[in-house]
């Protein structure tokens, strides 16, 4: 069942405040993306999407202020997010999605989600780049699974993180589909 939280933000004021923290227009993307993909996947588990969707868009709101550092990498963001009232169970899945760096472990459906949607946004890029008109509409899910099983493809993808799909009970090639169907009703935006 679905229980509406109040976020503590709303999308407009989120996409600003993300955008007065990360320059790189790649990593704005790949937010965007994420938020697509959680939105999605809020609808398949009749969760809230605007919950699921804002974690998806500011998970990486820190990541050019610390460097990557990844002892530091969703701790900073938890704590802006949180300052600025936003609710903390958005604030506490943007830390787990780094659980591996801050000696958090994952537990919930939603911790879980936010780390298969945010890495699988890696993999479908890559794929799409591939294809001669670079265009996500192209790419079918089998073309995502094929690639995910060569190990020198995107291998800073991690194929483990997108792998908790089914800690969320979602097969593997279920979820590739809904998250390339996310993706692709963002597709201009992405500019794939
Ligand atoms: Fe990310």
């Amino acid at each position: 069942m679905s229980t509406v939280t109040d976020p503590g933000i709303t999308r407009d004021e989120a996409m600003n405040l993300l955008k007065t923290h990360l320059k790189n227009e790649k990593l704005i993307s790949h937010c965007v993306a994420s938020e697509a993909i959680m939105r999605a996947l809020a609808v398949r588990f009749g969760e809230d999407p605007e919950m699921w969707g804002l974690a998806g868009l500011l998970h990486d709101l820190d990541y050019e202020m610390v460097n990557e550092d990844p002892a530091r990498h969703g701790e900073e963001g938890a704590r802006i997010l949180e300052e600025k009232g936003v609710s903390p169970l958005i604030a506490d899945v943007i830390r787990k999605h780094n659980a591996e760096g801050l000696g958090l472990e994952r537990s919930t459906v939603f911790e879980h989600a936010l780390t298969c949607a945010e890495t699988i946004t890696g993999m479908i890029v890559a794929v799409t780049l591939v294809y001669p008109d670079k265009k996500i509409a192209s790419v079918k899910p089998k073309s995502v699974t094929k690639r995910m099983k060569t190990p020198h493809f995107a291998r800073a993808v991690s194929r483990e993180r997108i792998m908790e799909c089914e800690k969320t009970g979602i097969p593997l090639n279920e979820f590739v589909a809904l998250s390339l169907e996310a993706m692709s009703g963002i597709a201009k935006e992405l500019g794939l």
